[in-house]
């Protein structure tokens, strides 16, 4: 019975010390430690969904490399996870990709989203611009954090179909404040949540009604931002003089990357992004934006700026872990590594030849024919190819090999390791799977 009973503590000791010791490998500061630990726990938790059934790890998937590894998201109402998840039973996918996570804790990532629409300005009094139609709560950190604030409050993404939920009525009334509160309340009522928070924002948190969004989203940035900062890679390890690192292709490959393939013009800097916002042509799958004519185009930056010459301009992606990060572009559009590179090289042939069989898609008829409206309209195809504002390059294919194989070197082993990040469980008692 002693024996046994040694046994169990001693196990369990071992559990804990565990999750310590995974904590310990983030290097957090105290202050950050607490709000780690809850952000960690909302990511993953379906409690922040209308219909508790998708959580911001559905599409973010640590074992999928924090994007899902389809070319369109299927949002609220789908079912399981990545490349196995099915349609269910949403009216439409998500018009864009999911993003992979890496680094975006620094402060140069100013704007967010593919067409930047959450971005900081001062002229706000939250100091950040966004399309929520008013001005955000203030004390949000950054950019990372305000973005936490629109998928809970999407319908197609988290909240669901108006008469779901009272979360999903609320956003389809327009009453977004009102849907963060339903959501807040869902915490406050969760003891084993009331206590993570107090002990992430005391002493602003004495008990559970002192909660409110901001400190949901600001916890949610701090797990993101410490989470997924990974900046270890083959690539660094040659920058800072371990020339061993890389091969003799990879190298010529990062010659070619700042000299003649003219990479560097627009994926410049440490994170290979000038966060700036370019035309390349991408073939235009998903339902759209509800832009143009005919409601299916996606306008990119223009939906923002209301400028016309921002139009089909998407912002400068970073490079980190870019091998592991397909499907690739704003819509996914390309499931290959070596076809979004070729699409850079002669956008022009690689947009006239386009099928859809070189994305990625759960197939489902009616959602089907949603996403290629766009691609057989010539009008559009057209504009795209206007727009288009990546420069001549050729390349010969031993040069495009070595290109794919520098990019590779963007990759942080440490990637490899994300299952850890993933929770055993969450205060909400939801299964994690699915
Ligand atoms: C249904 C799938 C889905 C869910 C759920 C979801 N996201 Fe996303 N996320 C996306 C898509 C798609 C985009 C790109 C949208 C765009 O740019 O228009 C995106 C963009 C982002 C970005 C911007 C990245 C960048 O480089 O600009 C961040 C950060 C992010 N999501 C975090 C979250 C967080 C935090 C949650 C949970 C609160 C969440 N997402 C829930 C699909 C999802
Ligand atoms: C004119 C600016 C510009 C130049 C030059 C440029 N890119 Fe890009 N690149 C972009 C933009 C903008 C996107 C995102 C487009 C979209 O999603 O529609 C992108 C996307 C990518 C992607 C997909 C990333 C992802 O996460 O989806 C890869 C890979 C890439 N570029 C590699 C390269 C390489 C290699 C070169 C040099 C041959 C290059 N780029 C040159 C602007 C540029």
């Amino acid at each position: 019975m002693k024996f046994i009973a040694i046994l169990v503590i001693f196990g369990l000791g071992s559990v804990f010390a565990s999750e310590d010791a995974f904590e310990a490998s983030y290097k957090l500061t105290k202050e950050n430690r607490d709000k780690f630990k809850l952000g960690r726990m909302l990511f993953f938790d379906k409690i922040l969904s209308g219909n508790k059934n998708i959580s911001c790890a559905t599409c973010h998937n640590p074992l999928t490399f924090t994007g899902d590894a389809i070319s369109l998201s299927v949002g609220e109402g789908g079912k399981g996870l990545g490349t196995t998840r099915n349609t269910g039973t949403v009216k439409e996918r998500v018009p864009r990709n999911a993003p992979a996570l890496f680094n975006l804790g620094g402060p140069e990532f100013t704007s967010l989203f593919h067409d930047g629409r959450v971005e900081i300005n001062e002229d706000f009094p939250s100091e950040i611009k966004s399309p929520a139609g008013m001005d955000l709560p203030q004390g949000l950190n950054g950019t990372l954090a305000a973005q936490a604030l629109f998928p809970i409050t999407s319908g197609t993404e988290m909240a669901g179909d108006k008469g779901e939920n009272p979360v999903a009525d609320a956003v389809a009334e327009g009453r977004i404040v009102k849907a963060w509160n339903l959501l807040v309340n869902r915490l406050r009522n969760i003891p084993e949540y009331v206590e993570i928070f107090k002990a992430a924002y005391s002493p602003d948190v004495r008990e559970a009604r002192d909660i409110n969004i901001v400190h949901v989203a600001n916890a949610i940035a701090v797990f993101q931002a410490k989470g997924f900062y990974m900046l270890n890679a083959p690539f660094d390890q040659y920058f800072y003089g371990n020339k061993e690192s890389v091969s003799k292709s990879a190298q010529k490959g990062g010659d070619l990357f700042k000299g003649k393939a003219k990479c560097i013009s627009c994926h410049s800097g440490q994170l290979q992004t000038d966060h700036k916002f370019y035309a390349i042509a991408m073939p235009p799958i998903g339902p759209g934006k509800g832009d143009g004519e005919k409601g299916y185009d996606d306008f990119g930056r223009e939906r923002v700026t209301g400028d016309i010459k921002d139009r089909y301009k998407f912002r400068t992606p970073s490079l980190r872990n870019v091998a592991v990060t397909g499907p690739w572009g704003h819509n996914g559009a390309y499931g290959s590594l070596r076809d979004v590179v070729l699409h850079h090289i002669n956008p022009e042939k690689m947009l006239k030849n386009y099928t859809i069989e070189k994305s990625y898609l759960p197939t489902r008829a009616d959602l089907d024919r949603k996403d290629l409206r766009a691609l057989k309209d010539k009008k559009i195809i057209e504009g795209l190819l206007k727009a288009n504002e990546l420069p001549q390059v050729v390349l010969s294919n031993t040069e495009i090999d070595d290109l794919i194989n520098f990019l590779h070197c963007m990759t942080d082993y440490a990637v490899y390791d994300l299952h850890r990040i993933v929770p055993k469980k969450v205060p909400s008692g939801i299964s994690l799977a699915d």
